[in-house]
Parts: structure tokens; sequence; C-alpha cells
């Protein structure tokens, strides 16, 4: 019997209907065929990453670092935490005996390639900076030769910081890349093991002891940890740990925003060479992410977020104000970041750690730092005023900043119409108030230029403002007062000053200090020098007349 009989159907349709289904199967199979290859190599992808993340985890657990580093204590951040209402804790890295974590990195990696070639003739690296240390010490401990490589620029203090440990070091270079170019060739040449400040990982899983250290010391739930990328070696030895055993805290990144190396390539979605690199936070001022160290924390890091050189100085004052410690400006870029964190997201009652990675600072770059701090805060707005020249109109001015705390003040006189303040003014209610006062001196009629974000204006124009006022300053006594530091009593003062003389010269700077110092010209007719002395000593105020000063002389008449 044939089938279109049995089926009722044409044999047409029939073969139609197979060939339906030899396609449909045909599909089926090849789909499936598919999946099953790419399932297959999801599965190899998988297993060969939890071996990669167990390797690693093995490697951190069984990383050498406590022969010359030491187990420092996770601190409490008392004013911190109920500033932001959370829970601060800060990894004191700064505590270690080169004052960074990079011993640990450094160490691990030249015992364990000392451990394999026993009959290693030294080692060599390229770095000005924590790293340079790190290797010195690890060698020195090992009984090793040490060659550290240095641009020929490098601060003499870093140099014999690093010779005091017994290393040789040979400046060579005008710049870090010429360094480090001479640095391998010398490797080869002498059969010097090459110590990567990085993209090593014997040098990251050194560095993921301090994540060791953390879940141990704080064994409860932690929400979040902040960590400081430079080349991105302590990050990885950081995620490789955590993400292996506590998968569930957030891992956030922090780089100072000129110096954004990963950030820059999560962004391209691959590794990019940044042109220029800003040097304030010189440990993490490193122009392209490691090769190693990407493929590592590309996958693992939950957030990467970038903090202003001014958002690095207030996070060291805090530091200070908490724990009294100084850290460097690369040692205070995760707790910028974490305040950074907590105030975008607004987030209350969090458990949050971020790592002082170090403390190697320059004392005299200090003054920097307190003069940026308040700004970093939103503390502080710097203003160029313009108001009219004539007496009186100084302390006018005076009255309208009321009872806000002048943080500083300078003015010198330019032509007979018009005179320019620059002034600091502190706040307590951040940039909300600042735009509040803005708007208050453009009501009364003000020109205003709001410097706060000017970095010129920050750096340099701040202290230039002065000058020689040319021959329009005929008569002017320079005198210089002391007054206690409280609030109005600058105001106070020039109350007291009244309309009788025109101000021509004004330099006040809050230094913190019990007492306030200003400096201030006068113009005060020769006929009238003996009522203007009476009148200052009535004032009640320490004085000093300047006039003959050869500063004043030289510089501002
Ligand atoms: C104080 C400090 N913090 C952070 C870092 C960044 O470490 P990494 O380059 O491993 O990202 C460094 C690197 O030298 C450093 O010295």
């Amino acid at each position: 019997m044939k089938i279109w009989r049995i089926l009722a159907i044409g044999p047409t349709k029939v073969i139609a209907i197979t060939l339906f289904t030899a396609v449909c199967i045909t599909l089926v199979i090849a789909w499936s065929a598919g999946t099953i290859h790419n399932l297959w190599l999801d599965y190899l992808t998988e297993t060969i990453r939890a071996m990669a993340k167990q390797q690693f985890l093995e490697k951190v657990l069984t990383a050498r670092v406590y022969d010359v580093a030491r187990e420092t204590p996770l601190d409490y951040l008392e004013r911190i935490s109920s500033r932001f209402d959370n829970k601060v804790w800060l990894k004191r890295e700064d505590l270690q005996s080169i004052y960074s974590f990079k011993l640990r990195g450094a160490f691990n990696a030249i015992y364990q390639v000392h451990r394999i070639h026993p009959e290693l003739a030294g080692v060599i690296t390229a770095s000005a900076g924590n790293h340079a240390q790190g290797v010195a010490l690890a060698a020195s401990k090992l009984h090793l030769k040490a060659t550290i490589v240095m641009p020929t620029s490098t601060p003499n203090i870093k140099v014999s910081a690093v010779k005091s440990f017994g290393a040789k070091v040979i400046l060579h270079g005008d710049n870090f890349d010429a360094a480090k170019d001479y640095c391998l060739e010398l490797a080869k040449k002498e059969g010097l093991a090459f110590i990567h400040p990085f993209d090593d990982f014997n040098v990251m899983a050194g560095q993921g002891t301090i994540a060791h250290e953390i879940i141990r010391q704080h064994p409860d739930n932690i929400d979040a940890i902040f960590v400081p990328v430079g080349g991105g070696g302590l990050m990885a030895g950081i995620a490789g740990f955590i993400k292996a055993v506590k998968p569930d805290v957030k891992l956030i990144a922090v780089e100072p925003a000129d110096a954004a190396c990963f950030y820059e390539a999560i962004k391209a979605g691959r590794r990019v060479t940044l042109k220029e690199v800003g040097i304030f936070a010189d440990g993490v001022a490193v122009r392209q992410i490691g090769k190693k160290t990407y493929s590592m924390i590309r996958d693992l890091v939950d957030d990467v977020i970038t903090v202003s050189t001014d958002q690095i100085c207030a996070a060291i004052k805090d530091t200070f104000e908490d724990t009294r410690a100084i850290c460097e400006p690369a040692g205070a870029v995760s707790l910028a970041g974490l305040k950074k964190y907590v105030e975008s997201k607004g987030l209350k009652g969090r458990t949050l750690v971020a790592i002082n990675s170090g403390a190697n600072m320059n004392f005299d770059r200090l003054r920097h730092v307190s003069e940026r701090s308040e700004l970093g805060e939103e503390r502080e707005a710097l203003l160029a005023v313009q108001i009219p020249e004539q007496p009186g109109s100084f302390k006018r001015f005076c009255q309208i900043i009321g009872k806000r705390q002048i943080t500083e003040f300078n003015y010198r006189y330019a032509d007979d119409s018009i005179a320019r303040v620059f002034a600091g003014i502190q706040l307590t209610h951040g940039i909300a108030e600042k735009i509040e006062f803005i708007a208050l001196l453009k009501s009364k009629n003000y020109l205003v230029v709001d410097m706060s974000d000017n970095e010129v204006a920050k750096l340099h124009a701040r202290y230039m403002v002065g000058g020689h006022p040319g021959a329009s300053v005929t008569n002017e006594l320079l005198f210089r007062f002391q007054f206690p530091e409280k609030p109005g009593a600058l105001l106070n003062f020039l109350m007291k000053v009244g309309k009788r003389w025109n101000i021509s010269l004004f330099h006040y700077r809050n230094h913190g200090s019990n007492f306030g110092r200003i400096l201030m010209g006068f113009q005060v007719d020769k006929a009238d020098h003996e009522t203007f002395r009476a009148f200052l000593s009535s004032l009640d105020i320490p004085h000093w007349d300047e006039t003959e000063n050869s500063a004043y002389q030289l510089f501002l008449k």
C-alpha cells in the first residue's frame, strides 16, 4: 500500500513534510552541537579559572613575607566613622619598617626566585619609590646583592634610604622609562633576576597577605575594601585572595584622577598608556596597568573610582585626625575613595576598610597638603572679588563676610577705582554654602570669580597677589599686626580702623595657630603720622612698623 494512501494525503505533501523534518533535525543537531561546544568551552574556562583561583590562593597562603614584614593593625577610625555614619577601618601598612607594604611582595618574589635558583648572582630593579626600598631590604635579609637603577633626578633622600640597606644604586636616565630600559639590559648582562614592582605573581601574592590579615583581624562581615591602584599588584593580591574566600566583599579600586590607568583601561576594554601622569601621589603614578595584574583584576574588581589631589590631601588630614599618623599621598588614596564612594552612594551603617599603603612623605610637602585639604573637604572657598578702591570699602566687604571664618586675605592697591581681593572663606556647609555666599556678594553688586578649582590660582596666584603699585601709592606706611585668632577678630579690627585711612595692602593667612598675623599698608599723609601711630597704640594690638623692611622695599613698594 502506498504511504500517501495510508496518510490520505498526496505524494507531494509527503515529500515536503519529509524534507521539512530533515531540515529541522539537522538544525537541532547543529544547534545542540554548538551549544554543547560552547558549554564545554565555558566549563573548561571556568575550570581553568577555578584552578587559577585556587592556585593563587595557595600562593598567598604560602607566601613568605614575615621575615621582613609585620602584621599591621587594623585600626577603627572613630571620627571618620561617626562623621560618615559607617564603620570605617584602616589597615596600617604605613607601620611597616620601610613605611609601606612594598616589602611584602618584594621579599616573596626574591625568596621564591632564590629558592628555585640558589646560585642567583643577585637581584635588580628600577624604581625611585617604595619598591626600591622593599627590594633592597629583602635582598639584604637573604644575603643577596641588590642593584637599584634610579633616574638621575631621584632626590638624595631616596638614594640614601636605599643605600642604607647595602644596595648598589645606579643613577641612569632622565626618567623612569630610561632607567628601566637600562635595568633590563644590566639584568641580562650580569645574570641578575629582575624584580618587577607589580607584574609578577609572587609580588602580587606577597601583597595578598594583607587581605589574609584583614580577614583574620575582622572575621565579621566586611561590605567593601578600598584599594589604591598604581600598577595593580596590591589590588591583584587582595582581589585574588578575597574573591576566593569571601566573594561577597566588594572591592573598589581607587586611583588619582590624573593617574587613572586602570580606570581608563576598564573604559576602553583594554590596557591603555596614559600620555601624562600626575605625580602628586607618586606611589601610584603609573602610565599603564600591568599585563598580568590587569588580566587578573578586571573581572574581580567591583568598581573603580578616581579622586582629586584636594580629596587626597583631605584624606591625609582625616588620617592624621583619627590616628595622629601622616601618610604619603598614595597612602591616602583609598580613604579618599572611600569617602567619595560613601557620599555618592549615600551608604550608611556599612563596614568599610581602607588601606593606608604608605607614609614616605617628604616633610616639606606638608604645607601644600594642609593648604589643599580644606578645599578637598569643601570646607574652604577661594574667591576673587572686585571692590571699590575707597576708604571703608574693605570694611564693608568684611561685614558681608560676617561671622564666616576668613582663611586668607590678599590685596594690593592697583588703581584709583577698583581693588581686587583674593579671599579664602571657611565653609561649614560645603558647596551649597559657597553658592549661597557668591549669590549674596553678587546681589550686593560685587564682581566675584570662584577660584576654588583653579589650579593656577591655588598653586601660584595666591602667593603672588601684591607687587609694586607704582607711583600711585606715595604715602604708604607698612605695619605687621598680631592678634588672638577667634571668629570676628579681623572684622573687629577693621571696624576700629574705620574709614580714616585707606588700606593699600593687606595680607592674611590663617595658619591654624592661636595668633593671626596680618601685614597691612595704610595711606597716611606725613602730617598725620603722629595721630596714626597714637591711634594704633590705642587699639591694644601688638604691632610693628615694617615700613623700612627690605622685603617690603624690594618687592612690594
Ligand atoms: C604607597 C603606595 N601605595 C600604593 C601603591 C600601588 O601599588 P601597585 O603598584 O601594586 O598598584 C604603591 C606602589 O608602589 C605605593 O608605594
